[in-house]
């Protein structure tokens, strides 16, 4: 019997191939397709998985996005991935990884495919005003520090503009659509994971600073008008800046300063 294998598949070995890093993606999952990633790479860590462990799934079947949404993570065109974290940090630190994983991926985007992407409040990527990546990090604590940290990072990779939903193709892009052509996903998340253990090793020794002051220089609408919408209210304000904790400070119309812990933005 002749089957279509014509598509890549995300193999432990095919991934750990080109690999360059030291700990991350040392261990890996790789599912066929698997409910969550971030759920499944959970359940592992509170059973006691070590940092820098992979999960990554060429399917998720309840692919899970900020805000209870789903996420659409079809079969063999993207990258549905979870790290495993084990920073050791204060609790009130969290909200800042996200970040750093923004950060990386962009350096990624940038070393492979040679475009600049921009980061948008909280945690997306976007290439031509359009988002390509969404990343989810759920955390556990212990007293007042962080036991561990489940680092879920989307990618739209290899998707033409019509294998995305419907109601979302206005709104989302991939690096295929984006660059022209299609990605080697392994080769592309090897570069992912570089660039995030980089990173994550120099805040380790140097903090977020550097990290942060990154991130602003990719947002556009870092020190701009916008609007903030949470829950079921609207501010129209400034983005002044992000606090210690990761949260946007809005100057409102009437000079006053709000701290915005999760929504959404407009511009
Ligand atoms: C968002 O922008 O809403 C965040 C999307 C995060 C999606 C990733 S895909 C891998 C990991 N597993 C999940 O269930 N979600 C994250």
């Amino acid at each position: 019997m002749r089957h279509n294998m014509s598509f890549d598949l995300l193999s432990e070995d095919r991934i750990q191939s080109g690999l360059k890093t030291k700990l991350f993606g040392k261990k890996i999952y790789a599912f066929w397709s698997v409910g969550s990633t971030n759920e499944f790479a959970y359940r592992r860590a509170l059973q006691d998985e070590q940092e820098g462990v992979l999960v990554i799934a060429e399917e998720q079947k309840k692919g899970k996005g900020r805000k209870s949404r789903k996420w659409d993570s079809r079969f063999n065109k993207g990258l549905w991935f979870s790290l495993i974290l084990r920073p050791d940090l204060p609790a009130a630190k969290a909200g800042l990884v996200p970040y750093l994983a923004g950060i990386s991926v962009a350096e990624a985007v940038e070393d492979v495919i040679g475009l600049k992407a921009d980061m948008k409040w909280p945690n997306d990527l976007l290439l031509s005003g359009r988002k390509f990546c969404g990343i989810l990090s759920e955390v556990e604590f212990e007293n007042s520090q962080i036991d561990f940290i489940i680092l879920g990072i989307g990618i739209n990779v290899n998707h033409k503009k019509d294998e995305f939903p419907e109601e979302f193709r206005d709104q989302a892009t991939s690096l295929r659509i984006e660059s022209g052509s299609r990605i080697d996903r392994a080769q592309f998340l090897a570069e992912v994971l570089v660039q995030l253990e980089k990173n994550y090793n120099y805040m380790k020794q140097n903090g977020f600073e550097n990290i942060m002051t990154r991130w602003q220089t990719r947002c556009p609408q870092f020190g701009k008008e916008i609007v903030v919408i949470q829950d079921d209210d609207t501010y129209h304000g400034t983005f002044e800046d992000l606090d210690d904790e990761g949260c946007l400070l809005l100057r409102t119309r009437s000079d006053e300063l709000i701290k915005i812990v999760a929504g959404d933005i407009t511009f």
